[in-house]
């Protein structure tokens, strides 16, 4: 499974980000919000965000662990580590690479409601709305995506392609 077409060109996913960042800033700026991207295929995306917002922010990360390897999420969801500081009174907005069944996402939404933060949204560089199983709520969301397994930009196969500049879409062989 290693052919792949291109889904998201570097300019795309550039404009995508940028109009991303115009929208969290029109509604942060001066709130000094705190940015929990989730590991790993949050990484690259959120660091393009962050470096296209001016103003005070804070970034935490936190690892879940839903998908152990291919392209089947195994439905269940466990918090790795934790954060680095009290989500209670913050204006938090998590950072997510892909928001495919739901599962994961629904599960740290709930996980980080119960902390009480003064508010909490969500923002998904990718959505892909045909496989959903929970209802979630995307705040901020970049594209949407057909059904099939993607990856670059962050988003992995088997921990390979994260590297990847642009988002590619794997070819069944
Ligand atoms: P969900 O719980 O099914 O919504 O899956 C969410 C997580 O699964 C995402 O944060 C990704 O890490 C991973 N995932 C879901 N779909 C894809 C995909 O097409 N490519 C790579 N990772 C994916």
């Amino acid at each position: 499974m290693t052919r792949r077409s291109l889904l998201l060109s570097q300019q795309e996913i550039n404009q995508g980000v940028a109009r991303l960042a115009a929208e969290i800033a029109r509604d942060y700026r001066g709130k000094n919000p705190l940015l929990i991207g989730v590991l790993k295929g949050s990484f690259i995306f959120l660091s393009d965000l962050v470096r296209r917002l001016d103003f005070p922010l804070e970034v935490e990360f936190l690892q879940l662990s839903s998908y152990g390897s291919g392209t089947q999420s195994s439905g269940r969801v466990r918090v790795l580590g934790r954060l680095g500081q009290p989500v209670k009174g913050r204006e938090v907005v998590v950072v997510e690479d892909i928001v495919d069944t739901g599962i994961t996402i629904a599960f740290l939404m709930d996980y980080l409601h119960r902390r009480h933060p003064r508010s909490l949204k969500l923002c998904a560089l990718l959505d892909k709305p045909e496989r959903r199983q929970v209802p979630v709520k995307i705040d901020y969301l970049g594209f949407t995506v057909p059904d099939r397994f993607v990856v670059g930009y962050g988003l992995d196969y088997n921990e390979q392609f994260r590297h990847l500049p642009e988002v590619w879409a794997l070819e069944e062989e």
